[in-house]
């Protein structure tokens, strides 16, 4: 074998057990004896000439940066190289440029650690520019379809379920609903999960359609029942009842979600009468050391995208289906976008423990 010499970049938002996918591939490739080339900042550093890049080394890793939440690569949700924001307001596609940065860096495939948007656009440059991609699926969101599990999504669940359990004697001490809104763009799987952990006696996400009464209904009888507290979980991608998504505008206009859960907290305290807070957890879920879960999600994929390489199967995405790590192809993959499954186990789960879903 040949010694090789690849790729690797982050792309999209953050999350937990980024750096230890990193650290997978950089293990994994040292012993077969190549040589792996960290491109920072997403496909931005590409754009750089020469593009931003660094070798990575085994001892690069130590023994903390496994442990730790983000990226030592950095990247980016923001750019998309078709259409490129330039400082005039106008667009350009930097397809070409992007191109000639990955080629001039003499790589022999490259890792790209990502969601559903940024391998669509990792797999078209791949595809126009004859470059060897290999995928492996990171999202707090867990939305990218044909894995059961996305690295961050882990991490994710157990800190909005933290936060639960941090609500919860709050919440009692003060004979108060509390409200948590979680991420998740545009699925429910963390709120659903979540709330199922939290023991939430609500749970909103934008894949069941809910009304104020019902919600209200659930909180009274909660009450009725003898409980002095409740707690609800909300998805951020949940509509009004009126179906407007709620948003927040950032300098330079760009928006993401943001408002539900304040938004519900007053509509609830108004129709229940109960006392409302509403916590907000934003990107708190994504920049925390990575559960044991993300950890080992990390090792295996990391493990089997260099072993992808190795096999000289490009195009592929790793994944995680019935306990085993796997590879499909990266246009399936981004094709079957995962919401949540309103016939699934944990819907059921949840319906089935008292959980209200605040069905109209
Ligand atoms: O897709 C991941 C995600 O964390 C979503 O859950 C959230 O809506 C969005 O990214 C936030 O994006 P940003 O980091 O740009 O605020």
């Amino acid at each position: 074998m040949t010694k090789k010499r690849i790729g690797i970049l982050t792309s999209g938002g953050d999350c937990a057990g980024l750096n230890a996918v990193i650290r997978a591939v950089v293990h994994r490739a040292d012993l077969l004896g190549w040589e792996v080339v960290g491109i920072l900042n997403g496909t931005a550093g590409l754009l750089k000439d020469p593009p931003d890049c660094r070798v990575l080394d085994p001892n690069d890793f130590g023994g903390t940066v496994m442990r730790l939440g983000g990226t030592i690569l950095g990247t980016t949700n923001k750019g998309n190289p078709f259409a490129f924001p330039m400082a005039d307001g106008s667009t350009k596609d930097l397809t070409d440029e992007i191109i000639k940065g990955f080629k001039s860096l003499a790589l022999d495939a490259v890792i790209g650690i990502g969601g559903d948007g940024s391998f669509a656009i990792l797999n078209k440059l791949a595809q126009q520019g004859g470059l060897n991609l290999v995928g492996i699926p990171k999202t707090i969101d867990n939305d990218l379809g044909m894995t059961d599990m996305s690295v961050g999504f882990d991490t994710a669940v157990s800190v909005a379920t933290e936060a639960l359990d941090r609500l919860q004697p709050t919440a009692a001490s003060h004979d108060r609903v509390m409200l948590l809104e979680v991420m998740g763009r545009d699925a429910g799987h963390i709120a659903l999960s979540a709330g199922i952990a939290g023991g939430a006696d609500v749970i909103l996400i934008p894949e069941v359609p809910y009304s104020i009464e019902s919600i209200a209904e659930k909180i009274k009888a909660v009450k009725e029942g003898g409980r002095n507290f409740a707690l609800v979980v909300v998805s951020e991608a949940v509509k009004t009842p009126e179906g407007e998504n709620l948003e927040v505008v950032y300098h330079g206009g760009e928006t993401r979600y943001g408002g539900i859960g304040h938004y519900l907290g007053s509509q609830i305290a108004e129709s229940t009468g109960f006392e409302t807070r509403v916590t907000v957890l934003g990107h708190v879920q994504r920049g925390c050391p990575p559960t044991y879960n993300d950890r080992v999600l990390a090792s295996a994929f990391g493990v089997k995208a260099v072993d992808l390489i190795k096999e000289g199967r490009f195009g592929r995405m790793v994944a995680w289906q019935n306990r085993q790590v796997v590879d499909v192809a990266i246009e399936d993959a981004i094709a079957a976008y995962q919401q949540v499954d309103l016939e699934s186990t944990l819907v059921h789960t949840a319906r089935a423990l008292g959980i209200s879903l605040g069905d109209k």
